[in-house]
């Protein structure tokens, strides 16, 4: 069935600033919280001049009733651009937009394992894998960041009643060392679910490749269109290539000729 796809002039209803070049920004929206699965994303028009001008791609983060929210990083000059849009300001958006992570594979334990701002999506994954927990599944929670200062959204994930381990490259919280560690020492039965940077994404396939247990990984790739026009965004799969924005950004990790 055709995805339905909006475009739709939301209102800033907030963008707070959660630690240091980190945003929450929440925005008004009739129509996609309705259809938004966890995994798509929204590609936002930054600012209404020439630059920056192509849209950039933000995972929604969480949905309420007439608004979503996307959390995002400054890394350049559209992240700077909208850290610093206000209430009551207008951004055009056109979402939701790609495949999102397949619910259905959750059976006995979900193992979410988030990179960086991979966290992003997987609390919107998390709060519908809440929903729909039966009996004694388990849904564990794996973080990775650099600093303890850059590990978000692990009181979100644990009030949701998830099991959260936390891993930081300088050991300032939980781990010292890699999420893929981490992942390495629980118990593995049941399915993951993967958002981070590339290599963190390539080992996970690795160790569910060992391990035979599916993982859906989401990738991230420099997009111009977002709406699968320019081949801009593609990657290479057993499939033949595959365009991330489109057909992606959610993948069986063994799809991915890595
Ligand atoms: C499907 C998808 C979902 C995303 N979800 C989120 C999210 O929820 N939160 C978030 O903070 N970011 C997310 N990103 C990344 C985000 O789109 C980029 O950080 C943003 O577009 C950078 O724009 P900029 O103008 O600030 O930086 P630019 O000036 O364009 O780039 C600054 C630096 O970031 C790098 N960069 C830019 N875009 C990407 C990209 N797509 N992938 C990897 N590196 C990139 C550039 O190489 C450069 O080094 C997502 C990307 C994709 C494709
Ligand atoms: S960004 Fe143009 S096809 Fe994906």
């Amino acid at each position: 069935m055709q995805k339905k796809v909006f475009q739709e002039k939301s209102k800033v209803i907030s963008n707070a600033r959660m630690a240091k070049d980190y945003f929450k920004l929440s925005l008004s929206s009739m129509r996609i919280p309705a259809t938004a699965k966890p995994g798509q994303f929204v590609q936002i028009r930054i600012s209404d001049k020439t630059a920056p001008l192509l849209r950039r791609p933000l995972g929604i983060h969480r949905v309420g009733p007439k608004s979503f929210e996307v959390l995002f990083k400054v890394v350049g000059e559209g992240t700077r651009i909208l850290s610093q849009r206000k209430p009551g300001e207008y951004l055009d958006i056109i979402g939701p937009v790609g495949n999102g992570f397949d619910l259905t594979v959750a059976t006995q334990a979900s193992i979410l394992v988030a990179g960086g701002m991979g966290v992003a999506p997987l609390t919107f994954l998390a709060e519908k894998l809440a929903k729909r927990k039966v009996n004694s599944s388990k849904l564990i929670v794996l973080i990775g960041a650099k600093t303890r200062n850059e590990v978000l959204c692990a009181k979100e994930f644990s009030d949701l009643g998830c099991e959260v381990k936390i891993a930081t490259d300088d050991g300032s919280r939980g781990l010292r060392g890699k999420v893929t560690q981490l992942l390495e020492r629980i118990l593995l039965t049941g399915c993951i679910y993967a958002c981070g940077p590339k290599p963190m994404l390539r080992k996970i396939a690795a160790i569910s490749k060992q391990h035979h247990i599916p993982a859906q990984v989401s990738l991230e790739e420099h997009m111009a269109c977002g709406i699968g026009a320019c081949l801009g965004c593609v990657i290479n799969t057993k499939k033949g290539f595959q365009r991330v924005c489109k057909e992606g950004p959610v993948f069986g990790s063994e799809e991915i000729i890595w």
